[in-house]
């Protein structure tokens, strides 16, 4: 037996990303977003409304940064995604959160979160069904205790949240499972 759930969006894991921004005084804003992915080599893709004070900062400084947020910052990870600047002026300091400028774009990094794409706005995407803001990746940057002896980011020392759609749970990344493509290759002859 399969239940039909109608038209619903299943897609898992969502990603937590912290979306930050300065607005035209340099005050920084900060929220959450899972609705938004990379779409290129270089680019990202968030699909966050206008009306958002974020979104706004965005359109000021042409600049905004987005963090994976971790477990050991979920309260607020979740804290700038219920309040918004747009009524809470101090938002940000409000979240405990701190901010500091990126060395690439005007905008500001969140050294609580352990990986940081840096970018600047490229373009608004507004047509009848999508609302999206695209940024090229400047830079990203990553603090040293998430990064493996390979120079790498280790998924297993990032303790990444993930959002679940269905239930509104945040959960955190678990085990690896497999090799990408490579795992495939059994059945390719
Ligand atoms: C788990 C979670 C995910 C969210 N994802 C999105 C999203 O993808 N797009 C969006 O526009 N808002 C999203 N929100 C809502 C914004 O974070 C929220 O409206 C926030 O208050 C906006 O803050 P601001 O007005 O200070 O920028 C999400 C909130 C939560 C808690």
């Amino acid at each position: 037996m399969r239940k039909d759930f109608g038209s619903l969006g299943a897609v898992y894991p969502m990603p937590v990303l912290i979306v930050a921004a300065y607005d035209e005084n340099g005050v920084p804003c900060a929220m959450n977003a899972a609705w938004g992915m990379i779409c290129g080599m270089h680019e990202i893709a968030l699909f966050i409304d206008e009306d958002h004070k974020t979104t706004q900062n965005i359109f000021a400084s042409k600049a905004f940064t987005v963090s994976l947020a971790d477990k050991d910052h979920i309260v607020p990870a979740d804290y700038v995604g219920i309040a918004t600047g747009n009524k809470v002026p101090d938002k940000f300091a409000k979240s405990g959160l701190t901010a500091v400028k990126s060395n690439f774009v005007n905008a500001p990094v969140i050294p609580e979160f352990p990986v940081c794409m840096e970018c600047e706005l490229l373009e608004v995407i507004n047509t009848e069904h999508v609302y999206a803001i695209i940024g090229r990746i400047v830079n990203t940057s990553a603090d040293e205790k998430v990064i493996g002896e390979n120079g790498k980011i280790e998924i297993d020392k990032l303790n990444a949240l993930i959002f679940d759609q269905f239930q509104a749970g945040y959960y955190v990344t678990g085990e690896k499972a497999g090799q990408a493509w490579r795992d495939g290759r059994q059945l390719m002859d």
